[in-house]
């Protein structure tokens, strides 16, 4: 098995905060690794060590199986990073921020030149390109970021949070570039607080809290850990709602809960429980809008997991 990139027990601490407390994390060439957390977990941490931003108290880390305080100017070469925090220079165009990226990386002019102009197509800032960075919308930022970090065809990309503060359609935008990156073959680290991202992108996810990994497999094996599935029904007359928590709440044997207007759901070991659910609602003539059997989602994960939800800080 090639790993693209892995730490073993890595530590990093600042002071008498331990970032990073033995992290262990490995990427298959080629795959998304989800790396999962709430605020403070040691994400950017990790990130920032594997970047070779960062030298580790403790552990290894490797990139293409360069040890990155060893080798670190030969892992740079293999690498991509788009930070948590804007990079790009505020008062340069699009085009001169790509162009002076593709200088400091060695190309010559015209295929700096031509490498900018790929990306801006690519991540649809053509038009963009002779505006200064500091009259984008947020979302243009986040791609000429993206776009940045590519100038170099990096074999691994690192991404600190990519969508984080973005409308759901320019995060849609960044999902697209993530998976078509993974389409050509670049390994990508993607940090994330939202488990539906993780979900979306990730082969593998690591669900880190405070700065170990607390979990991984796969999205649907993270799902599993809570066990079970959950059914949902939204009848189309919102009067009947009780009649439906009634029907949901004997077949499960469990209490429904309510977690928006209009809708119930109830946990379920089992599908027979879901066919019982769409018998019931027949003979009573209950219409539905919504009806689905689906896994947790990896909030729910990560509160098993925990005993927190992915917002609340542990207790002292
Ligand atoms: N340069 C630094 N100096 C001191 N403490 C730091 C530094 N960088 C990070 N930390 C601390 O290390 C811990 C991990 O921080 P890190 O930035 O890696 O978390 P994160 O998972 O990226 O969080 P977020 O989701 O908020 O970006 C936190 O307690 C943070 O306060
Ligand atoms: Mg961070």
């Amino acid at each position: 098995m090639t790993l693209a990139f892995e730490t073993e027990g890595l530590v990093k601490r600042f002071g008498k905060t331990t970032a990073l407390a033995g992290i262990d994390l490995a990427a298959r060439r080629g795959t998304v690794l989800g790396v999962l957390g709430p605020n403070g977990a040691g994400k950017t941490t990790a990130v920032r060590v594997l970047a070779t931003l960062l030298r580790p108290d403790g552990g290894r880390a490797a990139v293409g199986g360069l040890d990155v305080v060893r080798h670190a100017a030969r892992v740079r070469r293999l690498i991509g990073l788009t930070g948590q925090y804007a990079s790009v220079d505020e008062d340069l165009t699009g085009m001169e921020n790509l162009v002076l990226i593709g200088q400091l990386l060695d190309l010559r002019r015209a295929e700096a030149g031509t490498r900018a102009r790929r990306l801006l197509a690519d991540f649809g800032l053509a038009e963009a390109a002779g505006r200064p960075a500091r009259t984008y919308s947020g979302g243009m930022r986040r791609r000429l970021d993206l776009a940045a970090s590519l100038v170099g065809r990096p074999q691994v990309v690192f991404l600190d949070e990519p969508t984080t503060g973005l409308d759901p359609a320019k995060r849609d935008d960044v999902w697209s570039i993530v998976r078509s990156l993974a389409g050509d073959g670049v390994t990508v680290l993607l940090t994330t607080q939202y488990l539906e991202e993780a979900d979306a992108l990730a082969d593998d996810i690591s669900v880190i809290d405070h700065g170990r990994v607390i979990a991984h497999g796969t999205p649907a094996e993270l799902k599993h850990l809570v066990g079970g599935q959950t059914i949902l029904v939204r009848p189309t007359d919102p009067a009947r709602l009780p009649e439906v928590t009634a029907i949901v709440g004997e077949v499960s044997g469990r209490t429904p809960e309510s977690p928006g207007r209009g809708v119930v759901t109830v946990p379920v070991e089992g599908d027979a429980a879901f066919t019982e659910v769409v018998r019931r609602l027949d003979r009573e003539g209950i219409g539905v809008t919504e009806l689905s059997l689906r896994l947790p989602s990896l909030d729910e994960v990560f509160f098993t997991l925990t005993g927190r939800h992915t917002g609340e800080e542990a207790a002292a």
